[in-house]
């Protein structure tokens, strides 16, 4: 099963439900919901897994979308202070020892963007252990210089894990 958190582009959508026979759920907020029903309708002669949209906004229950995942991707969800916390709640809620967390973010370098930067990686690092795929293991086409991936896994001794 994956997961993705945050309104998924087209091309994210076809390349996992594609590439990996996944039952994949997109998930965002209520308001959010038509427009990831379209991407889904729009990519659906490619889908060889299943997918279905959720509503799911950071800091709240997971429990239905439990047993932890084995894979959550989340493009360009590091950009708003407020969501920080929540949005950390929800990974650690969510995953577990064999989860794969892959963060794609384009980092900004305008106004509260490093701050806010900074004070994710300050929380990430209390739960979970990052590495940075390096530029040259990035799609040739899309890669970028501001543009990073990380492979995140919760720390072996890291609590909460969901039952
Ligand atoms: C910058 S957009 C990125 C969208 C898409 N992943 C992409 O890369 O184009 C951030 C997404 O996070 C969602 N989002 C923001 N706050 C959220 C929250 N508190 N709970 C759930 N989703 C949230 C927004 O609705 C939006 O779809």
């Amino acid at each position: 099963m994956q997961i993705y958190i945050g309104t998924p582009p087209p091309g994210e959508l076809q390349g996992v439900c594609l590439k990996q026979r996944a039952d994949v759920t997109v998930t965002d907020l209520e308001e959010l919901q038509d427009l990831l029903n379209v991407n889904i309708e729009k990519n659906k002669h490619l889908v060889t897994g299943s997918v279905q949209a959720k509503v799911l906004k950071w800091g709240e229950d997971v429990k239905e979308f439990l047993p932890a995942p084995d894979y959550i991707l989340m493009a360009d969800c590091i950009y708003y202070e407020e969501s920080l916390e929540p949005l950390l709640k929800t990974l650690k809620d969510l995953s577990g020892p064999d989860t794969c967390i892959i963060c794609c973010y384009e980092q900004r370098t305008m106004g509260k963007n490093p701050e806010i930067e900074r004070k994710y990686f300050e929380l990430l690092q209390m739960d979970f252990e990052s590495e940075k795929v390096p530029l040259e293991k990035h799609d040739e086409e899309y890669r970028s210089e501001d543009i990073h991936i990380l492979n995140i896994r919760r720390k072996k001794n890291s609590r909460n894990f969901p039952l």
